[in-house]
């Protein structure tokens, strides 16, 4: 789902108005809130990303939807309420909101002088279809200098197709299978997305991982790959949780340092990824401020080097 708002009320648009200001979040971004099949039927999901409350559901159409966790009446979550399938009835007073936009539909204490315009009154409405190391990876003693071509791509920079590290077993298997040379292709984009393409011969695994923010203080990590290697769907999931696990410790470990904002000390090479990443995001935020076009930080193709 896109985090951007469609709001009326003017609590709603203040607090929009402090956010764009606020250069921790990327918003009018797209970013994952659940699983499809984490949405059965007419029941309704709660959810929160970049700390807005969200209630998630599903039109007897079959489009999913997301609006925002909290009635514009008098802020009872919605997700209390009531799903018919194609609107959603505040638990408190009654009043309704059509799922596919978040437009109310009714009020059921309005007197017949009344003449509130019901039809522009809208809950918060987002546009939603959404829907290492490791003992089989490679060894600490593996270590070794790696030289890595980068170059500038929109909203981002991508690791240029090379050979991956010739010291780790999954990609010595693939080799032994086709017969062919492997390669590899990482792609960083702004706002918190990771894409691998892995090729061998005609062999492919591609992934997906994203890190959102839930809240400042906590993210999610979504993995998603797609492959045509003969690779049994149980025996992936198995390596795929141990890596995460591993990208989840370091974060949770990182948080912790992070707590009390000490000065970080970004080193060439190795760290200027992360330098990238930073420069980015301040450049868009910037960009969006002037209406002026963004800054690339960077201004071609570049090789760095590092260990690992
Ligand atoms: S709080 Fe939702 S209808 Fe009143």
């Amino acid at each position: 789902m896109a985090i951007e708002e469609n709001l009326v009320d003017e609590p709603q648009a203040a607090q929009k108005l402090e956010r764009g200001a606020d250069a921790g979040f990327l918003w009018d971004f797209w970013y994952p809130a659940a699983r499809s099949a984490e949405i059965r039927g007419r029941g309704l999901l709660k959810a929160m990303l970049l700390e807005v409350p969200l209630v998630l559901g599903r039109t007897d159409a079959g489009a999913a939807f997301a609006m925002r966790d909290s009635c514009p009446h008098r802020g009872i979550p919605l997700s209390y309420g009531r799903f018919d399938g194609k609107n959603l009835e505040c638990s408190y007073h009654g009043w309704k909101f059509d799922g596919s936009s978040g437009q109310c539909v009714e009020i059921p204490s309005l007197a017949s002088q009344d003449k509130l315009k019901v039809e522009r009154i809208f809950a918060g409405h987002y546009p939603g279809p959404f829907v290492h190391q490791s003992w089989f990876w490679r060894s600490k003693t593996s270590i070794h200098e790696k030289a890595k071509q980068f170059e500038p791509i929109a909203n981002g920079f991508r690791m240029s197709t090379h050979s991956p590290s010739t010291n780790s077993a999954p990609y010595q298997v693939l080799k032994k299978m086709t017969g062919a040379p492997v390669t590899t292709t990482i792609d960083f984009v702004l706002p918190n997305m990771r894409t691998e393409e892995i090729r061998s011969g005609k062999l492919w695994f591609s992934s997906l991982t994203t890190v959102t923010p839930v809240r400042r203080d906590l993210s999610r990590i979504d993995f998603l790959a797609a492959w045509n290697v003969p690779l049994p769907v149980t025996i992936f999931r198995a390596f795929a949780k141990t890596f995460l696990r591993q990208d989840q410790e370091t974060m949770i470990r990182q948080a912790e340092g992070l707590q009390h904002n000490p000065r970080l000390m970004l080193i060439d090479d190795a760290d200027r990824p992360a330098k990238w990443y930073f420069a980015l995001k301040a450049n868009l935020i910037e960009a969006r401020r002037t209406g002026a076009e963004m800054v690339h930080p960077m201004d071609g193709p570049v090789t760095l080097r590092w260990r690992s």
